[in-house]
């Protein structure tokens, strides 16, 4: 018998989850702020900014945090002392353990700890299980590398008296000047400051502290039962130490505060960068009020915020908290290694010029507040100069992005739900019908018997493996959902094991915990905990996951996790994870160990039960730093609406400066039906997006790209067949990424680092380094758009050739069955031309090279192929070359890319094998010189195994300037191999 409590409880909860069920199914819904806290409504975000307020306004205020000078030891790279923080009014101190480590990258990192004490040490206030320490793991899921230190870091004496001073980086160009009292560090670039930490004295650790109850008697009626360890420190808010409420639940503190809270400032620096997930500009908006500012810091802690509005620095799915810094010619970055909830409070200061130096104005400087809830304070810096340099850093720390499977970066068609597996067939065989390109089908939670993962419902996917089996027959692959909350009945054998096996997350008192989402009542697997990724591994596997086949893929989503009754529609922060940390030690991190354990799982279905090497393709909605190692993500429950068409661009290249560039948004936005006109210009910029896919809620018309009708039908397949013609382009500045941590569509200021006027532009990209310039139409009626050109360079339409010069602002028109795409003169873009109805059916096309030339006459572009499923690029299986074209002899030559090696592998010599007879079949050159005019062949020289294989002829076709264009000539069947070394001659 349920007892009264119980059943309130759970009509309680019931209602809560028709309440969000009918939040989902409603279509015109907007965010509901009240779900969700503002920094005022989050106990020590409001206490951190009260702080910073008062170190602000107090002419007299001392930061209580100093370097005990007697303390610092510099040791390999390492310097290692201990910060002692003053309580205020009392002689006591806390001492927090520093380590400041200097890596050979040049990237430096400061990490302040609380040291154990005996008198004060942290006492739970209840019976809690909760670990009784600071979250120190955060770097075990999120660094992998990039760690090994300086040996050249060298101490140095300061200039500055009362300063500890470490010259490191590139031939000691970079400095760290610790500032003992109050403690500071200013981190410097061929000594001028580019990064200040505590400059402001925001330095914030919240000690551990025993809670001290009033006695009864001093108690007036409805005061808390509390005061602080040291009643001096009275004039901090101290009512939120112990719980917190909000929306109706409580979160019991068993640890009081702890929050973390630090101002970095970049002196000079006018705008920053990064700090993923949000929906707002890419150089972030000041956050403390002022005209069109934001009044709440950047917030980072990952929730199912459906209906996200835009241009908001409220919190979305993943976090992400690296930002970087831009001024003329110079980038650095700061990445705060926290996993806790965290906010960043951004405003900046304009120093008044300087009366003598008439009319010029005085520089920017960007100043950040960074506040998070628990944790160490762990923090990297990168002093750039470049774009490059600081993703390249961050990157050898978290992990570079995973090369995908070339499927995965063609087009996706996903709906919640196809209804049937007859449904997915019907799409597959009308999707050949209009001649429409696609990849993958995806199937949304409907699948299962009763949101129950791992099944299939028996009455529509009767034969899941029948409709594999007729996706494969053109190359084609299935992606099927699986979430993380595991339902709650019995007889399931996913929740026996989990319940059995004692494998998911626990509540405060050590219990199962029990929470709503989609199949109602469930629990959550706890990847955190080594047993359950193990386990989670098993399921995946062919035989346990009946109905799946080797052309099955995964989509994790509701990873944050949403919980559709917990607070903030998550998890209760005193929750408890593997080791008895707390869920509020780890939030931010819980999606990426869920998308880990999946990812994982997958690689050990293929690689251990089917010897079958290939890259495993899971797409997650919840993400941190260090994702990207593990597949895609998308940016959630978008709108079919103009405003966010819009925002996913500036969207995706935030991913992509923050290291996570396999980034994409939902094609015709998620809620509600778009108009033939914006579902139209979305394919036309989904074609830019890293990772694109078609995606729609249950309750929204069916939208497959044949339904559009005449003419639109007609333009979203043009926008996906230059999708796939472009694949070789794409694939390569996704090999960039996944050596370099590069962007693959990239803002203005990363490929223009010294054009001031366009840091702030995030309306247009380039793709990877291939000098493509899309500038996709996100408003309703578009006849045109204005590009921004930054550079002193011709740009020429990419369809017609069309001239275009920078710097400038320049009209290019688009009619709805137009892309605005320009090419950069100075590059060679590799493409495909032949409409295929797969990618995978593209692979032994042949290929197309597009040489621009621009003011040098010079130009170059890269290629990497490789068979575009399995790891065997990592034994050098691929093709990498180098095309160079030179004015000064008129010849393109191909060169090699790969590093030289006497004894090739097994399997660079059979994939070789297997492209022997892949060739150029078009060499188009756009603005050819004058002196073309009347020229009919080209001379082809070919190498064969290093020697020279003798010259012919090829034919060319020379087409004059008509209006505008650029003239242009084309070589037909020059007869030369994508994978060899050869010359075409010109002159
Ligand atoms: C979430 C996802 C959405 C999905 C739905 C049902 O809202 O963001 O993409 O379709 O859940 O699984």
């Amino acid at each position: 018998m349920l007892t009264l409590y119980e059943s309130q409880r759970r009509l309680t909860a019931f209602l809560l989850l028709l309440l969000t069920f009918c939040a989902y199914f409603t279509l015109v819904v907007s965010v509901k702020h009240e779900n969700f806290k503002t920094c005022d409504q989050s106990g020590f975000c409001k206490r951190n900014r009260a702080y910073a307020d008062t170190a602000s306004s107090t002419s007299l205020w001392q930061a209580p945090y100093s370097l005990d000078a007697s303390s610092v030891k510099f040791e390999q790279g390492i310097l290692t002392g201990t910060v002692l923080k003053k309580l205020i009014n009392s002689d006591e101190t806390v001492r927090l353990p520093l380590t400041i480590s200097f890596y050979e990258s040049g990237t430096a990192r400061v990490t302040l700890d609380e040291e154990r004490r005996q008198k004060g040490d942290i006492v739970l206030r209840h019976d809690s299980k909760a670990k009784k320490q600071r979250y120190n793991e955060a770097e075990k899921w999120a660094i992998v590398g990039g760690t090994s230190l300086s040996s050249g870091a060298a101490t140095s004496k300061g200039s500055e008296k009362g300063t500890t001073n470490v010259h490191y980086g590139p031939a000691g160009t970079f400095e760290a000047v610790i500032r003992h009292e109050p403690f500071g560090i200013d981190f410097k670039r061929d000594g001028v400051a580019q990064v200040k930490f505590n400059d402001k004295g925001f330095l914030n650790l919240e000690h551990w502290r025993p809670k001290v109850e009033k006695p009864a008697e001093d108690k007036k009626e409805g005061e808390e039962a509390v005061v602080a360890e040291s009643s001096k420190e009275v004039t901090e808010d101290q009512s939120t130490w112990w719980d917190e409420s909000f929306g109706g639940n409580t979160d019991s503190k068993p640890k009081g505060p702890e929050s973390v809270a630090l101002d970095i400032s970049f002196p000079g620096y006018q705008h920053v960068f990064g700090v993923a997930e949000h929906a707002g500009p890419l150089s972030l908006k000041e956050t403390r009020g002022g005209d069109g500012q934001y009044s709440d810091p950047y917030r980072l802690y990952n929730s199912d915020v459906f209906e996200y509005e835009m241009d908001s620095p409220m919190t979305l799915y993943g976090a992400i908290p690296f930002m970087q810094a831009q001024k003329k010619d110079s980038t650095v970055g700061v990445f705060w290694l926290n996993a806790a909830e965290t906010w960043i409070d951004v405003t900046k200061s304009t120093s008044s010029a300087n009366p003598l130096s008439l009319g010029i104005l005085g520089s920017t400087t960007t100043n950040t507040h960074w506040i998070s809830e628990s944790g160490l304070l762990d923090v990297f810096v990168f002093l750039g100069p470049k774009p490059q340099d600081v993703i390249t850093a961050y990157s050898e720390l978290t992990g570079f992005t995973q090369l995908p499977q070339q499927f995965a970066i063609a087009y996706h068609q996903c709906r919640w739900n196809y209804v049937t597996d007859e449904d997915v067939r019907d799409v597959d065989r009308k999707m050949d019908k209009h001649r429409i390109p696609y990849d993958v089908i995806w199937l949304d939670i409907e699948y299962t018997e009763g949101k129950k993962y791992f099944t299939w419902d028996p009455m529509t996917f009767a034969d899941p493996l029948g409709m594999e089996k007729q996706l494969d027959e053109h190359e084609r692959k299935l992606v099927a959902i699986i979430d993380p909350h595991i339902k709650n009945e019995g007889n399931y054998h996913v929740v026996d094991e989990l319940k059995s096996k004692d494998l998911a997350v626990h509540n405060k008192e050590g219990n199962i915990y029990e929470g709503w989402c989609w199949p109602g009542s469930s629990h959550w697997v706890d990847c955190f905990n080594p047993a359950a990724h193990s386990w989670w591994k098993s399921l995946f596997r062919y035989d346990k996951f009946k109905g799946t086949a080797k052309n099955t893929w995964i989509w994790n989503d509701m990873n944050e996790p949403s919980v559709f009754n917990g607070p903030e529609t998550t998890m209760p922060k005193d929750n408890l994870h593997y080791g008895n940390w707390e869920h509020r030690d780890v939030h931010n991190i819980n999606g990426m160990t869920f998308h880990n354990a999946t990812y994982h799982a997958i690689l050990a279905r293929d690689k251990e039960e089917d010897k079958n090497n290939v890259r495993p393709f899971v797409l997650t909605r919840s993400f941190y730093s260090g994702s990207q190692r593990l597949g895609a993500m998308w940016t959630g429950d978008n709108q079919a609406d103009w405003p966010h068409l819009e925002a996913s661009i500036p969207m995706i290249l935030s991913m992509g400066i923050s290291g996570f560039p396999f980034a994409g948004a939902d094609v015709g936005g998620f809620f509600g039906n778009p108009s033939k006109e914006l579902l139209t210009r979305w394919y036309q910029a989904g074609a830019f997006y890293p990772f694109f896919r078609g995606h729609a809620h249950i309750d929204t018309r069916r939208r497959e790209p044949y339904l559009a009708g005449e003419p639109y039908t007609q333009i979203i397949t043009q926008a996906l067949r230059l999708r796939y013609a472009l694949l070789p382009a794409w694939y390569t500045a996704f090999h960039e990424a996944h050596t370099t941590g590069a962007p693959i569509i990239r803002p203005n200021y990363y490929v223009h680092p010294g054009d001031e006027k366009g840091f702030a532009i995030d309306d247009q990209l380039y793709v990877g380094s291939t000098g493509l310039l899309a500038k996709p139409v996100t408003t309703e009626g578009a006849d045109g758009v204005d590009i921004y050109l930054a550079d002193k360079e011709k740009y020429f339409d990419y369809f017609d050739y069309w001239m275009y010069e920078g710097p400038t602002t320049v009209k290019v028109a688009a009619p709805l069955d137009t892309i605005p795409l320009l090419m950069q003169g100075g590059h060679i873009i590799p493409r495909r031309d032949r409409p295929r109805r797969s990618s995978g059916l593209m692979r032994y096309d042949p290929f197309t090279l597009v040489i621009v030339l621009g003011h040098s006459g010079d130009a170059n572009g890269t290629l990497y192929l490789d068979d575009g499923e399995s790891f065997d690029y990592e034994e050098g299986a691929y093709i990498h070359r180098l095309f160079e074209y030179t004015s000064a002899t008129a010849t393109l030559m191909s060169r090699d890319l790969t590093p030289a090696s006497s004894s090739p592998s097994k399997k660079t010599k059979e994939y070789l094998k297997s492209m022997e007879k892949v060739r150029v079949e078009k060499i188009i050159v756009v603005n050819v010189p004058e002196s073309w005019n009347g020229k009919k062949e080209v001379e082809v020289s070919e190498e064969l195994e290093g020697k020279s294989a003798g010259t012919r002829m090829a034919e060319l076709e020379w087409h004059g300037k008509v209006e505008g264009r650029a003239a242009w000539a084309v070589v037909r069947d020059p007869g030369v191999l994508i994978g060899g070394g050869w010359r075409v001659g010109f002159a």
